[in-house]
């Protein structure tokens, strides 16, 4: 949800992707190539986005939520599974588990927003195959201790990383803790390709050939199916763009992640929280989330004064009209803070003139 500013001020959006000659040379080259699905664009991509992550095999999709099918369906999943997943994440994350008949069983987050591992463990049943961690806002979840419960009950590790490209834990980029990881390229997001797109990434090599086989209808060859799958494929123009921004990826995390110090700096002292980060967590800041109590007030003053802010997310997955047959119970702390969070604009695309002038903004709200 987004709340859109109305004043006479120049707006400030809550993302701005980057676009310029190099980016429009890259997408002409591609239409030039005349080869438009899965040539040597994306093959380049895969590459570049598994060696990122230190993966062995990336497989570009069409959006993150079809490689969180995708992989889910690679995994095995079948009816009847259960997963645990963050009910405070976006809603693809548990639309793609119940497209792939799991049962998503929801949990609660700790104070960084990300899956609270003891609630998790709690609500492990014998059914329970899998964990879903969200590195929500582009910070990683924590990876120890879901490594720990995985390993402790034999459980798959899915990461949904599609907010956190290019964050780390321990000094180690997100995507190469579990059997297979997502990201996205919705074009607010760290990576984009302007456009949908998303990839896959995983050390198993039968996993990749498997998602690989799913995302093009099943193909064993160009004329045999050897299983149902779908058109989920990705094309060499977008490819194209995500090369030239993959090489940038890291300068751009930087851009955010001053950007984001720069609000800290400037927001202390006042009555809101800003993101707490956790030890060993390198946030890359897809978004940056204030909590405060007068959140609906600040929204609106800041729209009619020409910021955008947003809310992700005010409706938790676990309450969501999709899946009310699941009866989920409460979640105490992720039904709260829906109520309290903001994200400020943030991205590599904006001036530390706009970050200010939303500090100022924030602050005369405040009073201070
Ligand atoms: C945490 C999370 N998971 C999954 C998705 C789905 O991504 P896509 O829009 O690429 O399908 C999103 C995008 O909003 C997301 O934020």
């Amino acid at each position: 949800m987004t709340v859109a500013p109305s004043g006479p001020a120049p707006a400030i959006p809550l993302s701005r992707p980057v676009v310029d000659d190099e980016i429009r040379q890259a997408a002409l080259a591609a239409i030039d190539g005349r080869q438009y699905i899965l040539g040597p664009r994306c093959r380049e991509l895969e590459d570049g986005l598994a060696r990122h992550a230190c993966t062995r095999h990336g497989v570009l999709t069409s959006s993150a939520t079809a490689a969180l099918w995708l992989a889910l369906r690679a995994l095995g999943v079948k009816a009847g599974d259960e997963v645990l997943v963050p009910a405070h994440t976006a809603f693809p994350t548990v639309e793609a588990l119940c497209v792939a008949e799991a049962t998503p069983v929801f949990v609660d987050v700790d104070r960084f927003y990300t899956m609270d591992v003891a609630d998790a463990a709690a609500k492990a049943t014998p059914r329970t195959v899998g964990l879903l961690p969200v590195h929500l806002y582009g910070q990683p979840a924590d990876l120890d201790a879901v490594g720990d419960l995985a390993a402790r009950l034999g459980l798959w590790v899915l990461e949904d990383c599609a907010q956190a490209c290019g964050a780390a834990w321990k000094g180690r980029r997100v995507g190469s803790f579990g059997r297979a990881a997502v990201l996205s390229f919705y074009p607010s997001k760290n990576l984009t390709v302007m456009g949908d797109g998303g990839a896959v990434l995983t050390d198993d090599e039968d996993l990749a050939v498997h998602v690989r086989r799913l995302r093009d209808h099943g193909r064993r060859s160009k004329d045999v199916h050897a299983e149902v799958g779908f058109n989920l494929r990705f094309n060499e123009i977008q490819a194209a763009i995500g090369g030239v921004l993959l090489r940038r990826l890291d300068v751009m995390n930087e851009r955010r992640r001053a950007l984001a110090a720069r609000y800290d700096a400037g927001l202390a002292g006042l009555p809101l929280a800003t993101p707490a980060v956790r030890p060993g967590a390198r946030h890359v800041y897809h978004l940056y989330v204030v909590r405060t109590a007068q959140r609906d007030g600040l929204a609106a003053f800041l729209a009619a004064r020409g910021i955008q802010t947003g809310i992700h997310y005010p409706v938790p997955a676990h309450r969501q009209p999709a899946v009310e047959r699941l009866a989920s119970p409460a979640l105490p702390e992720t039904e709260r803070l829906v109520d309290e969070i903001l994200s400020l604009p943030i991205s590599a695309g904006h001036t530390d003139d706009e970050i200010d002038r939303v500090i100022a903004t924030v602050r005369q709200f405040f009073g201070a």
